[in-house]
């Protein structure tokens, strides 16, 4: 079975990550976790950028070689980020690797071979913030005169250099036609009208080596250049899965299997790269071309991206210890649309997290476990008849659990949790409206009693399954405290899709309260 393929960006370790990488990464993740759990075989992969000039620089200004630099920070900061949000990649790309370094000579050597490749002179700005030759409709004037990079705020470097040239401008019109035939190719539709018009405008070709930069992958025919720090990145998505391999090797295979990519998640800072640059060099090496780009919005700080550059950033564990890496997932997941830039503030947070997470959800779980053991001695009941109520719920469940399918296959997280949450919410409500306490003072209502306890202990079963893949931690200790992981086995094989099927965990099961799901938070300043 070929497996649905999802990528993040490979990030650049000039400096550690903040929370706007981990955002990426954990959009990736819960997609990811998402698909499996419809079971679909998912291959996601994460990585680091490691060679170009802002590299270079960072190691200079650190005094150690870049190589030193890079794995210092991989080492301690990007590989140990995705234990911090939890990510469940299934491989790890740095382009220093012999798999990347090789992959990328081998495609750039057929790219010349197939005629689109030259030698000429470039003159023109270019932001190392960026790590991009920029156009002149990219740059803005700042308030002296100067060209800045829009992005990053900096003036843009004025290089004049003797170096190869990518034939881009021979794919305009290949690229408008496959974006007509494939309108879905790149979302969000904002970003889909923002390529078509860059393409429309017609491409102009680009430099795809530099003569002025030593730190990256020389040219399989000329190793006094380097390639273009871009034009190896995109690559990686390609030879992490074996690109360039013997196709009777395992990696060759690999390849076979799994490219081309379903959905390549990214900023839009960097949507040109993958919608126009990134299928018109694999037009240029006869390759297929990915299902999809999606570019999600920034993080802002004070109206601008959070950024490395503009050291700007917030670590995610500082947001990780405090409140866990589910809330994390859970909060940039559910507060933000994903497609549109959004802040995240403190104040926010804790309000969401006590709301939604440990008074909503929380509460319910806690309520839940204790009535189960104080008044049945921990072994679920068997239910009686269902009235309306109980219908009404169940009915609740299949309709919101396929909205929330949709919603996350369309990586509409935000829309897909709302769903999810509406139904702790009617839960909840399910539960003060049946009040079992009051139930449970008078044994003629004992089957009453048990019907409702069932019917709590069931819709969590079934939230906990669908709310697995954003939080995967806390959800997996509720399976366990409902007495679904010795019944119905391990959380993450319980299907999506099947989760609205009633009756699911067995009377019997052993429910135990465990510790608070998401326990009450000190104020930080108190
Ligand atoms: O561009 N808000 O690496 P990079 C949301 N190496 N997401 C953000 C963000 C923010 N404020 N800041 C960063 C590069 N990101 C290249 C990519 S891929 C072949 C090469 C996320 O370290 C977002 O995914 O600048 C953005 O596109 C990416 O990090 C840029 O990371
Ligand atoms: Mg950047």
């Amino acid at each position: 079975m070929a497996a649905y393929y999802v990528t993040t960006p490979i990030y650049y370790v000039n400096d550690a990550p903040h929370i706007g990488h981990a955002y990426t990464t954990t959009a990736g993740d819960v997609l990811t976790r998402w698909r499996r759990q419809r079971g679909e075989k998912v291959w996601y992969l994460t990585g680091v950028d490691e060679h170009g000039t802002k590299v270079q620089r960072a190691a200079d200004a650190g005094g150690v070689t870049p190589q030193e630099w890079v794995d210092r920070l991989v080492d301690q900061a990007w590989r140990p980020v995705l234990e911090t949000i939890d990510a469940a990649n299934d491989d790890f790309i740095r382009t220093t690797e012999t798999r990347h370094r090789e992959g990328v000579r081998r495609f750039w050597e057929r790219v010349r071979e197939n005629g689109y490749v030259y030698e000429a002179d470039y003159e023109g700005p270019y932001c190392v913030g960026c790590e991009e030759f920029k156009l002149p409709g990219d740059v803005i004037t700042g308030e002296g005169g100067e060209q800045l990079c829009p992005v990053h705020g900096r003036p843009v470097e004025m290089l004049s250099e003797t170096n190869y040239f990518f034939k881009l401008s021979a794919f305009t019109d290949a690229l408008i036609a496959h974006y007509e035939a494939n309108p879905t190719a790149v979302e969000p539709v904002s970003a889909y009208n923002e390529v078509m018009s860059f393409l429309k405008a017609g491409l102009v070709d680009i430099s795809m080596s530099r003569s002025s930069v030593s730190w990256g992958i020389g040219l399989p025919w000329d190793d006094k250049q380097v390639v273009y720090v871009w034009f190896d990145a995109l690559l990686n998505y390609a030879t992490a899965v074996g690109y360039g391999a013997d196709p009777d090797s395992p990696e060759g295979a690999m390849f076979a299997n799994t490219w081309p990519a379903d959905v390549h998640l990214v900023g839009k800072d960097i949507l040109r790269f993958h919608a126009v640059y990134w299928p018109a060099m694999l037009l240029a090496a006869g390759v297929e071309l990915p299902r999809k780009v999606f570019a999600h919005g920034w993080l802002l700080v004070g109206g601008e991206k959070m950024s490395k550059t503009r050291l700007t950033g917030i670590s995610p564990e500082q947001i990780t210890d405090h409140f866990g890496a589910d809330a994390f997932r859970y909060y940039f997941m559910s507060a933000i649309n994903f497609g549109q830039d959004g802040s995240f503030s403190w104040e926010d947070m804790s309000a969401r997290y006590t709301a939604e997470l440990a008074n909503g959800l929380g509460n319910l779980a806690s309520r839940c476990t204790a009535m189960v053991q104080r008044y049945r001695e921990g072994s679920l009941p068997a239910p009686g008849e269902s009235t309306d109520a109980e219908k009404s719920l169940q009915q609740m469940l299949v309709s919101v659990s396929e909205k929330a399918d949709a919603a996350m296959c369309a990586l509409d997280f935000s829309t897909g949790i709302g769903h999810i949450r509406s139904f702790v919410d009617a839960v909840n409500l399910y539960v003060t409206e049946s009040e079992p306490w009051v139930l449970a003072k008078d044994e003629a209502n004992a089957q009453r009693l048990d019907t409702v306890l069932y019917t709590i202990a069931e819709s969590l079963r079934a939230i906990a399954v669908l709310y697995h893949p954003v939080m995967p931690t806390t959800m997996r200790s509720l399976w366990q405290q409902l007495g679904a992981d010795r019944m119905l086995g391990p959380i993450g094989e319980a299907s999506v899709v099947d989760a609205a099927r009633w009756g699911q965990l067995p009377a019997g099961a052993p429910v135990t309260k465990g510790d608070a799901l998401f326990p009450r938070l000190e104020d930080p300043d108190a």
